[in-house]
């Protein structure tokens, strides 16, 4: 028998620590929240990808009555990357959420966003690996008003990954 490990380093940046281009990118992803179609959960999140030419892809979650045919915010986000620029890398991915849940009526809008950072959910985690493997790295900034955690890759957060069959 032998033991294998698995470990994931990740950084966390102040808002003021990251360079100019990783602000745009997470405060894109900030204000694509304002467009999530989010009646059911009410919990609104925003994703943009910076695309290897430089240019970023926006997505947010979009819910439905039937409830699985709604689509985070992530995966809306790279699969229209991928029918605007197919074949293009995907170079990073920022994710940020808000919600009034839980917070007193007059809480300032900037203060709903989520104190911790939100990570992707496993179907994205997924649906994001298959870009990365094909295309190169994803680096994963997820912003939290703490402080903003920055990831290498989607297969650091989906170790063991299924690609290939
Ligand atoms: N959601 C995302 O869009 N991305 C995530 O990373 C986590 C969850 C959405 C799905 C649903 O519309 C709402 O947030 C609550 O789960």
């Amino acid at each position: 028998m032998e033991e294998r490990k698995i470990e994931t380093i990740y950084k966390v940046y102040g808002y003021d620590e990251l360079t100019a281009e990783d602000r745009e990118l997470v405060d894109a992803a900030k204000q694509m929240t304002q467009t999530s179609f989010a009646p059911y959960s009410k919990f609104h999140v925003g994703a943009a990808i910076r695309m290897d030419n430089g240019n970023i892809v926006l997505g947010s979650n979009q819910e439905n009555a039937a409830f699985p045919s709604s689509l985070c915010a992530e995966r809306t986000a790279c699969f229209q990357a991928s029918a605007l620029y197919p074949g293009m890398p995907m170079r990073k991915i920022a994710i940020a959420a808000w919600t009034r849940l839980h917070q007193p009526e007059e809480t300032p809008h900037e203060l709903c966003f989520q104190k911790k950072p939100i990570s992707p959910c496993g179907s994205c985690r997924q649906a994001l690996l298959e870009y990365e493997a094909a295309y190169g790295p994803i680096e994963v900034l997820l912003y939290g008003r703490e402080g903003i955690a920055v990831l290498p890759s989607i297969a650091s957060l989906l170790p063991l990954c299924f690609t290939t069959f």
